[in-house]
């Protein structure tokens, strides 16, 4: 399976802020926005990953990042030259994608929670179709809500309804079999101008090849699209990362705890690091 982080976009709700730099490589406390996402994809074992975003800014992303080698991964970037919508992620990731399932997740989203990666380790096993999550939330007008049975087959999907047929919203983390590039191709762009994921699930859905995944109470599900949810979300990190003296979203424990990566690489690693703290705690690691 490979891995897709979408970290384009326009970012207006966050301007100024966004009109020179990206969102996604904005600091939520202690590291860029996108180690988050990019944390997920590694913990569920994936190592081949794309980053898509705008012109203006994949370079950056590719300056942070690099090839992924030395945490053993392998990265590759492609530019989406306008925000066409999160469904263009697999029509830009097409040739990345190949012959594979894919597992696409926003670049501004962040999770936390143990049960959160064994659910997403598990999608990445014998996938068949399509697999969303499922998470309760107090407004969910505001979100793209699932309806779904007791088998947890969805029944129908929903973008910002009016009478919400759930309270359990749908977070940007999607996993699709290789059908998913056709299916992309063939969505047509909506009222506001953008090819919607959600034509992407209700296609899974008519064939009767989407299940839904629900989220326990204790994980964490946190977007960063606004300068209150950014802000929540670095408090989060640095209540939880100083509480309990460990980090959220860190890509280098990530890999290696994942054994991408060994104890002698993860020591170089933390030398380059060294002067921030962070590189103190990826030392702790190995010792
Ligand atoms: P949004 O938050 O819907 O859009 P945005 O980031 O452009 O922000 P704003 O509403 O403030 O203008 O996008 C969700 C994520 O998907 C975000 O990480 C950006 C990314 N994205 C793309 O990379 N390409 C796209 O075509 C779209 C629509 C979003």
């Amino acid at each position: 399976m490979k891995g897709i982080i979408l970290a384009g976009g326009s970012g207006t709700r966050l301007y100024p802020i966004t009109m020179a730099l990206s969102k996604q490589l904005m600091p939520i406390y202690d590291k860029p926005m996108v180690y988050y996402p990019l944390t997920t994809l590694i913990n569920a074992g994936i190592r081949e990953i794309l980053i898509i975003s705008t012109p203006q800014d994949l370079p950056s992303f590719e300056k942070l990042l690099g090839s992924g080698e030395s945490i053993g991964c392998s990265f590759t970037y492609k530019i989406q030259d306008k925000p066409r919508g999160l469904a263009d992620a697999f029509i830009v990731g097409a040739d990345f994608i190949g012959g594979d399932d894919v597992v696409m997740i926003l670049g501004d989203n962040i999770f936390y929670g143990s049960d959160f990666d064994k659910k997403v380790r598990e999608a990445t096993i014998n996938l068949d179709g399509g697999i969303i999550f499922g998470q309760q939330v107090a407004d969910p007008e505001r979100y793209g809500i699932v309806e779904f049975d007791s088998d947890h087959k969805v029944v129908s999907i929903e973008e910002k309804p009016e009478k919400p047929k759930s309270n359990y919203a749908i977070p940007g983390l999607y996993f699709f079999d290789n059908q998913v590039i056709e299916i992309a191709k063939a969505v047509k762009p909506s009222a506001r101008g953008e090819i919607e994921i959600t034509e992407i699930q209700n296609a899974y859905l008519k064939a009767g090849k989407l299940r839904v995944n629900l989220l326990d109470r204790g994980t964490a599900w946190l977007d960063t699209g606004t300068f209150a949810s950014m802000n929540q979300a670095a408090q989060f990190v640095q209540v939880i990362e100083e509480r309990q003296n460990i980090k959220i979203g860190c890509i280098e424990e990530a890999a290696y705890r994942q054994g991408f990566i060994n104890a002698t690489q993860l020591q170089a690693l933390a030398e380059k690091f060294i002067k921030s703290g962070y590189g103190h705690y990826l030392k702790s690691l190995v010792s």
